[in-house]
């Protein structure tokens, strides 16, 4: 395997003039290089989305997976400690790992962004099936998410989209011209910081007289809740329901907050991956560990909006920068073996170039630096 030496081929002003173009940088380099020179220029990413090799005492076809295990925390506290620097404010790292390292990436992370910057450990379910040769079959890997600060982070990440069973619940069972709602319940737990004016008897339409059960609260006031029913916004059933609160699609944000569960079905298996890839280049001997696209697309989805520039250093078959493309984000990315980064990297981003970008050639939209 053939790895670049340093290229030198970049520097600050470079990188500076890529990003004000708004164009992606493609290097057949050591990610180290790109790093050092991101960080001493204005350049900052929104998200550093990582795949490193895990460690795990392999020599794959298309690189070397064995390294002694100082050596490999060292190279990985050294690539985050730049990454750090060269973060927005309000960006973030996502770490893929397995349990070779886990324990030991937790460390590191923790070390150089700060335990209260810890996001998440995402598990992704890489397989659906199970390994009978094992004692324990192993079907999950990680995502480990660190902010760089973890409030500001948290007001400009996304929510995952609603899925069609959460927006099938919005109906407009009384044809309200401000669209489809749901009702969501009126009473809550009496505790603490409840009014006196929260506990009273409401008529029904029908005539009966309800009370909130023991322990609850009706959410508002009678005042409040008369302005409500003025205005169509609590809903009776037939006429003599317990009262439910109109929440209107229009007015309500319908996201979903993201969760540490990304199952195979919702975002692809290491299988999905290696068959999309097979796919794609039918006569190369297939690279052995791509992420699957949903994957990178829901992380990317989550941390970025469109062209927000997402960095990953380890490039591979080039995932990260093809599914950036796809989503409109720019991107900065580093494969350094040769070989990979002819025979994947550079073709597979060219595929998703063309397919996001019939009009434009492919120098405007990313640099190779090889
Ligand atoms: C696990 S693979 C990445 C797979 C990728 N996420 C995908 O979906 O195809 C890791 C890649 O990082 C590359 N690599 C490892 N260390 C590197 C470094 N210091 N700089 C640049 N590339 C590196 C390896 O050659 C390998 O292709």
């Amino acid at each position: 395997m053939k790895s670049r030496a340093a290229s030198s081929q970049i520097n600050n002003k470079l990188i500076e003039d890529i990003v004000s173009e708004g164009k992606s940088l493609l290097m057949n380099a050591e990610g180290l290089e790109l790093l050092s020179t991101v960080k001493d220029s204005s350049v900052r990413v929104k998200m550093a989305l990582l795949d490193p090799p895990y460690n795990r005492r392999t020599k794959f076809h298309h690189y070397d997976d064995s390294m002694c295990r100082d050596k490999w925390v060292d190279a990985l506290d050294h690539h985050c400690r730049l990454i750090r620097d060269c973060l927005t404010e309000d960006g973030s790292l996502w770490l893929h790992i397995d349990d070779a390292e886990m324990i030991r990436a937790r460390i590191v992370l923790d070390r150089i962004f700060g335990e209260k910057n810890f996001i998440a450990s995402i598990v992704w379910q890489k397989s659906v099936s199970r390994d009978n040769r094992t004692s324990i079959s192993t079907t999950h890997e990680y995502i480990l998410v660190y902010a760089k600060d973890k409030n500001l982070w948290k007001k400009t990440r996304n929510k995952l989209p609603p899925t069609d069973d959460q927006l099938g619940r919005y109906k407009n069972k009384d044809n309200d011209p401000r669209g489809p709602w749901t009702s969501g319940d009126l009473t809550a737990k009496a505790g603490p910081g409840r009014r006196e004016a929260q506990f009273y008897d409401l008529e029904l339409p029908s005539g009966r007289v309800v009370r909130p059960s023991v322990g609850t609260a009706w959410r508002f006031t009678k005042e409040r809740l008369e302005e409500m029913i003025a205005d169509n916004r609590i809903y009776f059933g037939g006429g003599n329901s317990m009262p439910r609160l109109k929440r209107f699609l229009t007015e309500v944000d319908p996201g979903l907050v993201p969760n540490t569960w990304w199952s195979g079905e919702e975002v692809g298996t290491a299988d999905s991956a290696k068959k999309y890839l097979k796919a794609l280049f039918p006569n190369l001997t297939p690279f052995e560990t791509p992420k699957p696209e949903e994957l990178v697309s829901r992380a990317i989805k989550i941390a970025t909006k469109e062209n927000d520039y997402v960095l990953d250093i380890y490039g591979g078959s080039g995932t990260t920068a093809a599914v950036a493309t796809k989503l409109n984000r720019k991107w900065l990315t580093t494969e350094r073996e040769e070989r990979t980064f002819n025979e994947f990297t550079l073709p597979r981003i060219e595929i998703a170039c063309a397919s996001a970008n019939h009009n434009q050639s492919l120098s405007n939209n990313f640099v190779i630096i090889r």
